[in-house]
């Protein structure tokens, strides 16, 4: 009897304290942590999307590197699933390295589970891009891969289908993970096609592996994933076209994903300076109510809801909302979608970036980046271009546009140069956008390009208490979590907003 109480007593004890370590692991998220990020890392997690291309060659991912120690670093790439790991090194800046992933057909063509999920790990840190490329078609597209540490529980796809699939990518990190799809269109995933009308997809996903899904239909953008520990997820397709187009040759459209909590409200949605006209850019409710500002124009949405919109001209948009969104933008022809960063996000960090080496694939492109700035605070920014053979120039901006008090500068980009952009201004917080495109680049023309963020931060903007939006809240979570931040969207998760 008392063995067995004291059993039940440390049983008691034992629940008591590991609640304790869970609380004690939620309240480590603080509201405005790494308000110093960059995207310099020293650990990285994702998963190769689907390969789509009409073509008997798969195509192949692959990585570009660079490390901001001088002395450069010894970095594993690994597949911890399949308990394989390479070590490689890259020099410093301005040197990159390259690995390539070559796709594999019963990894690349099929939904469901795949332990294909790669790591990355560094001595020192890296900035690390991702690249899908198909040479026998001349496509290519890339995101920049945001470092795990930012990376988060719950997101909202974004996909671009037609003509080959939209695609979503859910890496675990390191240990089985509880995912929960509320799917906005129908999807693929494990052989299965679900459709209307949707529910709730509940899904494990062990150690280190990927959950694959894909659809062939735009409206599975704005699906929310919530998951019960960090994931990592990538999202577009390997096979898009811009929405004007119908012919030709599809490209990849790849992004990796920003979490919820540091989406943001306010955003400056710049134009492609580059021949094309006008772009495409998909909003997406993070929460039910939301009111958005687009350029004066007033549009309510709902959790998981996307407004889709054409810019028909080369102007800046302005967008505000009350509560948090997700602006993706498109490029016209040559298919690419970039994750706009919210000001919220823009930072005065010294920032670097690459531009692509799409050249060593064999696939030339025009590069450009965008750097929008408070038009007040443009004359503390500065931006150097290194060559690789270490030559440095100065670099201005060949033209910019204004909305209100924001400004956008164009900038074209040398292939291989790696830029280098600080703000001296403590009031003019940047963000940078890097595009590039093939041919003469007027709408429609292209069959390459790529877009994605240059420079941003990764600041948290909000806590929430997954354990109890996934789990649902029980008396002692409630009595012991002192997180004055949990999130009312408990309660309008099972509605579907269409
Ligand atoms: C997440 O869920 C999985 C599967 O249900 C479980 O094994 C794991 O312990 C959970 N992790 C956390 C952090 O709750």
């Amino acid at each position: 009897m008392a063995r067995n109480m004291s059993q039940a007593i440390f049983s008691l004890l034992l629940i008591f304290l590991l609640r304790l370590l869970s609380v004690a692991r939620a309240q480590t998220c603080t509201v405005g942590d790494h308000a110093d990020s960059t995207r310099f890392g020293t650990e990285f997690v994702f998963g190769l999307p689907v390969s789509g291309q009409y073509s008997s060659y798969l195509g192949d991912y692959g990585n570009f590197i660079q490390t901001s120690n001088s002395g450069g670093t010894y970095y594993y790439a690994s597949r911890p699933a399949r308990s394989e790991s390479g070590q490689f090194s890259t020099s410093g800046m301005p040197s990159h390295a390259k690995i390539e992933y070559t796709a594999e057909s019963s990894v690349t063509r099929d939904t469901g589970l795949h332990d294909g999920t790669l790591r990355v790990l560094p001595d020192y840190n890296l900035i690390v891009y991702l690249f899908g490329s198909n040479t026998n078609e001349g496509t290519y597209g890339a995101t920049a891969v945001t470092p795990l540490v930012y990376l988060g529980q719950e997101y909202f796809a974004s996909v671009l289908a037609g003509p080959g699939l939209g695609q979503v990518v859910i890496s675990s990190t390191g240990e089985t993970t509880f995912i929960r799809l509320t799917p906005n269109g129908p999807f693929t995933y494990d052989g299965i096609t679900y459709s209307s009308p949707f529910s709730d997809l509940e899904v494990e996903i062990p150690a280190w592996y990927q959950m694959i899904i894909t659809t062939s239909s735009n409206d599975f953008t704005g699906s929310r994933i919530l998951a019960n520990k960090t994931v990592s997820v990538l999202s577009g397709s390997s096979c898009a076209y811009s929405p004007e187009i119908s012919s030709g040759s599809c490209d990849y459209a790849i992004e990796h994903l920003l979490p919820y909590d540091k989406w943001g409200t306010t955003f400056n949605v710049p134009p492609f300076q580059d021949g094309s006209t006008g772009y495409y850019i998909q909003i997406t409710a993070g929460r039910d109510d939301t009111t958005i500002n687009v350029d004066g124009t007033l549009v309510s949405i709902g959790q998981g809801q996307t407004e889709s919109r054409e810019v028909t001209t080369n102007t800046m948009l302005r967008i505000t909302s009350d509560k948090p969104i997700q602006v993706v933008q498109i490029l016209k022809g040559a298919a690419s979608m970039v994750v706009i960063p919210p000001e919220e996000q823009y930072t005065l960090m010294n920032s670097y970036f690459r531009i692509s080496g799409a050249d060593t694939l064999g696939i030339y492109l025009n590069h450009y980046f965008t750097i929008v700035v408070p038009c007040s605070s443009q004359s503390g920014i500065y931006v150097t271009g290194t060559a690789p053979g270490d030559n440095v120039y100065l670099k201005t901006a060949s033209s910019s546009t204004a909305k209100g008090s924001m400004c956008a500068y164009f900038y074209t980009g040398g292939q291989t140069f790696t830029y280098t952009i600080s703000q001296s201004d403590p009031n003019g917080a940047f963000t940078v956008l890097n595009y590039a495109r093939d041919g003469t680049a007027a709408a429609g023309d292209g069959s390459a390009g790529y877009a994605y963020v240059g420079a941003q931060k990764f600041q948290t903007q909000r806590c929430l208490d997954y354990h109890t939006i996934i789990y649902g809240s029980d008396v002692t979570t409630q009595a012991t979590t002192t997180q004055a931040t949990t999130t009312k969207a408990t309660t309008t998760q099972q509605q579907l907003p269409k």
